[in-house]
């Protein structure tokens, strides 16, 4: 396990008031309905955060941090009703709190959502689904969630994962875990490195992103590479549950990643209040598994994809709204379709 830990900035009570004042007046819009109008009044709104809370959210926008995730603590999320039994209800978003989460994530970017993924908003409900235990989906709980960036399947995934704990797990058990790559790449050698930096990776669509579209086959994008761009600092594209070697050498370099990975993640307990942004680009997140009650009091996060740059999504994006709404079975990158 590695020492390093996300950069944290507890909000006192001042900060606090600052946060709930300003959420209030976001109160007149809604956020569904209104999307665009709830953005734009959360992005102007922002502007009047503590100096101490932009000045931190914006040097996590431009540098990212070698955890791969900074943490804003202490964040007003009450009142707080129980903890719904389905994550498609979209509750999440009409809680005050989805507004202090919205004025949080307007520091570090553009707010936007998938199509049909959890209600299809810009803030969805994560919270253990009966059923839904043992499956690799955010609604688990019993599984722990493997290693992953997030839709590692697009082109179009998010630059930073904002996730807010409203409830944590009773028992606390309940661990989100970062493997970020300036700690982990360091402990590979050249030559895995090079093979990561290759075409020659596959990754399957998220189950959950099919939902509905009546296929039940997976969907095969690639070929992709695992590390992309500048040698010093790689972006990563890879999710262990879905994405594999297109060839036995491929395959063994990805597993030494995964080794290196899992030695090198960095726990944490989110509390109610605790808002965590993770660079998508620079790390991988999980989860461990916890215990599902169906009481009321489970755990239950908001989470929002942030995007630095929402006009690259356009064609997917109807209306030019903030959801994208796109077929994944369709396009050049489709490698294999099995019916
Ligand atoms: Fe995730």
């Amino acid at each position: 396990m590695s020492d390093i830990y996300p950069t944290q900035v507890c909000l006192n009570e001042q900060e606090q008031d600052a946060f709930r004042l300003l959420a209030d007046e976001l109160a007149g819009y809604d956020p569904v309905a209104e999307t665009e109008s709830f953005v734009m009044a959360a992005q102007l709104l922002s502007a009047r955060l503590p100096e101490r809370i932009r000045r931190a959210a914006l040097n996590f926008r431009r540098n990212g941090d070698s955890a791969g995730g900074m943490l804003l603590r202490n964040l007003p999320v009450d009142p707080l009703p129980p903890t719904p039994d389905h994550a498609d209800y979209g509750l999440g978003i009409r809680l005050p709190a989805a507004r202090v989460f919205s004025l949080a994530s307007a520091l570090v970017g553009e707010q936007f959502g998938f199509q049909p993924e959890l209600a299809g908003q810009i803030i969805q409900d994560i919270l253990p689904v009966k059923g839904f235990e043992d499956t690799q989906q955010s609604i688990s709980s019993r599984a722990l969630l493997e290693l992953h960036c997030e839709t590692v399947f697009t082109e179009y995934r998010a630059d930073v994962i904002g996730l807010l704990c409203l409830r944590p797990d009773p028992e606390r058990f309940a661990r989100t875990v970062l493997a970020p790559t300036a700690v982990l790449l360091p402990l590979l050698d050249a030559r895995t490195l090079e093979i990561l930096s290759e075409l020659r990776f596959s990754t399957t669509v998220d189950g959950s992103f099919l939902r509905g579209s009546g296929l039940s086959d997976p969907i095969v994008i690639g070929p992709v590479r695992v590390l992309d761009g500048d040698p010093r600092r790689p972006r990563i594209r890879c999710d262990f549950a879905e994405t594999r070697g297109l060839d036995d050498e491929a395959q063994a370099a990805l597993d030494k990643l995964y080794a290196v990975a899992s030695d090198a993640v960095i726990d944490t307990r989110l509390e109610a209040g605790d808002l965590l942004f993770i660079d998508n680009h620079d790390s991988f997140h999980g989860r461990s598994s916890f215990r599902y009650h169906g009481d009321g009091q489970d755990r239950w996060l908001l989470r929002t994809f942030i995007t630095k740059d929402l006009s690259r999504s356009r064609v997917h994006r109807p209306g030019d709204g903030r959801i994208v709404d796109t077929d994944y079975a369709v396009g050049a990158n489709v490698m294999v379709l099995t019916s």
